[in-house]
């Protein structure tokens, strides 16, 4: 007879993290591995501004979610085409009405993640199993300070490479002295892709559970970049983090 492990590596992370949570007093469970230096109060003011809430929507929200976009995305086909882009085998599109009950979960991050007002339109963003957010920096041209992520039908890891600082300050002098992007213009517009190496630097691995919800805001937006790690390099602490088909829906503020 086969046993069923009826928990999955993550899951078991996540009770571990869970556990020593409670231990230790603290409500929070640890979902982000550091690498590298990291100057105290870099990791302070990070700890601060890169917030993870596990099961911020419940499997039946995620549903919801996920019956409302399915009929438009599926009729969209992924796009693998253009490699030197951000990302890579995605599909997405803007939302501005919702069902109710779906506009009450936005209205859930609104409240938690954002001091004010969303933009009208949300972002949901469809990555294909073998797709891969590359390392990049959300234009700050089009996206102000707070970015936020419900994961929908699949964990992943999303990983935040210490960049510029300079460079990335809201309201920039001048905005022309932001650095060339590399790929088509539609895409390099919103997504900048500047260099910035493992080695030499600090880092910070996320454990993104599905169902989570992500809050980046500030130091976390502007001087680091954030991608999502392909299939093959998914893991999180030595354990593979099994990524399928995930869909984001992702609020941000204006500039
Ligand atoms: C983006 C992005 C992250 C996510 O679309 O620019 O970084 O959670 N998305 O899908
Ligand atoms: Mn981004």
């Amino acid at each position: 007879m086969i046993i069923l492990n009826r928990c999955s590596p993550i899951k078991q992370i996540l009770r571990r993290c869970h556990r020593q949570a409670v231990e230790s007093g603290s409500i929070k469970a640890n979902l982000t591995a550091y690498f590298g230096k990291w100057p105290e109060n870099e990791k302070q003011e990070f700890r601060q501004h890169m917030r993870i809430i596990p099961d911020f929507i419940s499997e039946s929200e995620e549903q919801q979610l996920h019956e409302e976009i399915e009929p438009y995305m599926s009729r969209l086909r992924y796009e693998f085409d253009h490699w030197d882009d951000a990302i890579h085998g995605f599909r997405e599109t803007e939302r501005k009405k919702w069902f109710p009950h779906n506009r009450e979960v936005l209205e859930r991050v609104r409240q938690v993640a954002f001091d004010g007002a969303i933009m009208p339109y949300v972002h949901i963003l469809d990555l294909a199993p073998d797709g891969v957010i590359k390392p990049h920096v959300d234009s700050t041209r089009y996206c102000g300070t707070t970015i936020s992520g419900i994961s929908l039908l699949s964990d992943s890891v999303m990983r935040l490479v210490r960049t510029d600082a300079q460079r990335y300050q809201q309201h920039s002098a001048d905005a022309a002295t932001e650095p060339e992007s590399k790929g088509s213009e539609p895409d390099a517009a919103y997504r900048h892709q500047p260099v910035a190496s493992l080695e030499n630097n600090f880092y910070a691995d996320l454990l993104l559970p599905r169902r989570s919800l992500y809050i980046m805001s500030h130091t976390a937006r502007y001087n680091f970049t954030h991608e999502i790690l392909a299939k093959e390099q998914s893991e999180f602490q030595g354990t593979p983090v099994p990524k399928t088909r995930r869909i984001s829906i992702i609020c941000r503020n204006e500039p």
